[in-house]
């Protein structure tokens, strides 16, 4: 499907709308690459291209290995004992997987938000500014980024007079909220959201929405959705993988058209998927 020089897969630009994806600059080349735990095989021989600005959403049944591929690109997953690779991932024009010099950058690049929030044991202002513990700014300034992240991740309002708090004291939604604007203090190029809805309220769910198609105006935000509707909202690319493999990948326009495959449309209508 995809030679040895990196080229895309020829399934990825069989339809009309991969070819205007591809066609696009990538933020990130996934070529040939598989993913283990132990022995056994989670994404099998997968080649992609994210565009480097957009909202890409990967669907896809539970355990088809969505979140072990987003772990993989900004390498999370290497600190996982039993997790193993083959392939490449290719980041801003460097191969993250082989060699990337300074994985510390490799993540501030690339923001990552996990499907259970994970915040720090110290109160909810120090979670933020540990993001921004490598700048050299001033208090005011800190706090000035510090603020505004966390009214673009729609948590101002409700933590505004409790920034001491233990962060261990927000509800799930609201850590979870926490969590992306933590991620936005760094100001990313490519932001890898693992279902970051799943636990917020639709007010707030609606809000977050709100913030990725406007942060794809600018970066690539790639996120992981069992929302349908959600996917219909968002997103610009739509990935679809089953059984660790990619189904169809395309325009938000051919994705959720008759032109995409059976396979996709059922899954889209949100009936039983036997992939
Ligand atoms: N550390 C691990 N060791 C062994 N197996 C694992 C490990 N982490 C994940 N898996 C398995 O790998 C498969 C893919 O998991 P992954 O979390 O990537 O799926 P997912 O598509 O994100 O699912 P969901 O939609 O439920 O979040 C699952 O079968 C899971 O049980
Ligand atoms: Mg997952």
């Amino acid at each position: 499907m995809s030679d040895m020089h990196g080229k895309p897969q020829l399934a990825l630009v069989e339809n009309s709308a991969s070819a205007e994806a591809a066609a696009q600059a990538s933020a990130v080349q996934i070529r040939n690459f598989s993913a283990y735990y132990g022995k056994n095989c989670i994404i099998s021989d997968v080649s992609l291209d994210l565009p480097e600005k957009g909202v890409t959403c990967l669907l896809g049944p539970s355990g088809t290995g969505k979140s072990t591929l987003l772990r993989w690109i900004n390498r999370i997953n290497e600190e996982t004992e039993n997790a193993s690779f083959s392939g490449n991932i290719n980041v801003l024009g460097l191969d993250v997987l082989e060699g990337y010099p300074d994985v510390t950058e490799l993540r501030r690049r690339t923001g990552m938000v996990f499907q259970q929030p994970c915040v720090f044991p110290c109160s909810i202002y120090d979670n933020m500014l540990m993001g921004l513990r490598n700048r050299k700014l001033s208090k005011s300034e800190a706090r000035a980024i510090i603020e505004q992240s966390l009214k673009s991740a729609a948590i101002w309002d409700e933590i505004a007079h409790r920034l001491e708090d233990p962060a261990t004291s927000l509800s799930l939604g609201q850590q979870q909220r926490l969590c992306i604007a933590r991620a936005l203090v760094l100001k990313p190029s490519i932001l890898l959201l693992d279902e970051p809805t799943a636990s917020i309220d639709p007010v707030s769910s609606r809000a977050i929405e709100d913030l990725v198609i406007s942060l794809g105006e600018d970066i690539a935000v790639v996120m992981v959705t069992h929302n349908i509707a959600q996917t219909k909202r968002i997103s610009d690319h739509v990935i679809f993988l089953c059984d660790g493999k990619i189904v169809e990948q395309g325009t938000r326009k051919h994705m959720f058209s008759m032109r995409s495959c059976e396979k996709t449309r059922t899954y889209i209508t949100e009936e039983f998927c036997d992939c």
